[in-house]
């Protein structure tokens, strides 16, 4: 069942028309990798699925509710349950430099949920335990490595129980040496059935973990396949010269 739906999105900043006409659709438990070059649109469509850009036109739908329909969009209650559905891991961690582990984790789930806070503890302790920082929870994201802040950003992101998580490019911020343990958190989310959509470079990644691969290259939808349909057999020139340039 498509959890996502993705209807002629449109998307200008001023002049410049970055996402033209723009169809997909995301099933339940699903792994989509997005890849393309620089510039191409990437990054904008996971922000106008969260609310963060507004599209000038199109429909995208969430859990069979209008998000936006035809450019127009739903009343403000309405996005907000919707946008809550998702959780968002950014290229550049996003933490809250002035407060510990913990309180990133648990800022807000105690300001917009109505649960006691012994329940928002012990889910800050399990999510933190599952991205391998239990004993980290009292430090600061400055006493962090990027890849640790990257751990805590993505249990931050889990803490309001969401159904759909975006990943932008988590790991390009990264030293080599420390994608692996992100890339390996989201492996186990992705075995969790989490439905994911990742915007990434690193095709390993998306060669192992992805159900579909979308290729996008100048605010297009070029190509859409499984993995072994993009990396073994793409179908268009463009494509073929992106992965050709992405492998070296
Ligand atoms: N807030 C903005 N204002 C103006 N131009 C923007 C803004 N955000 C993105 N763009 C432009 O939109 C295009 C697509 O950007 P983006 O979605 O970030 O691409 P990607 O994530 O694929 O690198 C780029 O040309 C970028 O410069
Ligand atoms: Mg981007």
């Amino acid at each position: 069942m498509a959890i996502i739906e993705i209807n002629n999105l449109q998307k200008s900043f001023n002049q410049l028309n970055v996402l033209k006409d723009i169809n997909f659709t995301v099933n339940n438990n699903e792994v989509i990798a997005i890849i393309g070059p620089s510039g191409s649109g990437k990054s904008t469509i996971l922000r106008c699925l969260v609310h963060l850009e507004k599209v000038d036109g199109g429909t995208i739908k969430i859990d069979d509710k209008y998000l936006v329909e035809k450019g127009n969009y739903n009343q403000p209650r309405s996005i907000k349950e919707l946008t809550s559905k998702m959780g968002m891991v950014f290229q550049h961690f996003n933490l809250f430099p002035h407060l510990t582990v913990k309180e990133n984790l648990e800022l807000v789930p105690k300001t917009i949920t109505k649960q006691p806070y012994e329940a928002i503890e012990q889910k800050s302790n399990e999510l933190l335990k599952k991205v391998g920082l239990s004993d980290r929870i009292f430090a600061y994201p400055s006493q962090l490595s990027g890849g640790q802040k990257q751990r805590v950003a993505i249990a931050r992101a889990l803490m309001l129980n969401p159904e759909i998580m975006l990943f932008d490019e988590p790991t390009s911020a990264l030293d080599p040496e420390l994608t692996g343990e992100v890339l390996s958190v989201m492996k186990d989310l992705a075995k969790e059935n989490m439905t994911m959509i990742v915007v990434t470079h690193e095709m390993g990644f998306a060669k192992d973990v992805a159900d579909r691969v979308i290729f996008m290259d100048r605010g297009e939808i070029v190509e859409t396949g499984t993995p072994t349909e993009i990396f073994e057999n793409p179908q268009s020139k463009r494509t073929k010269e992106f992965l050709s340039k992405s492998y070296r």
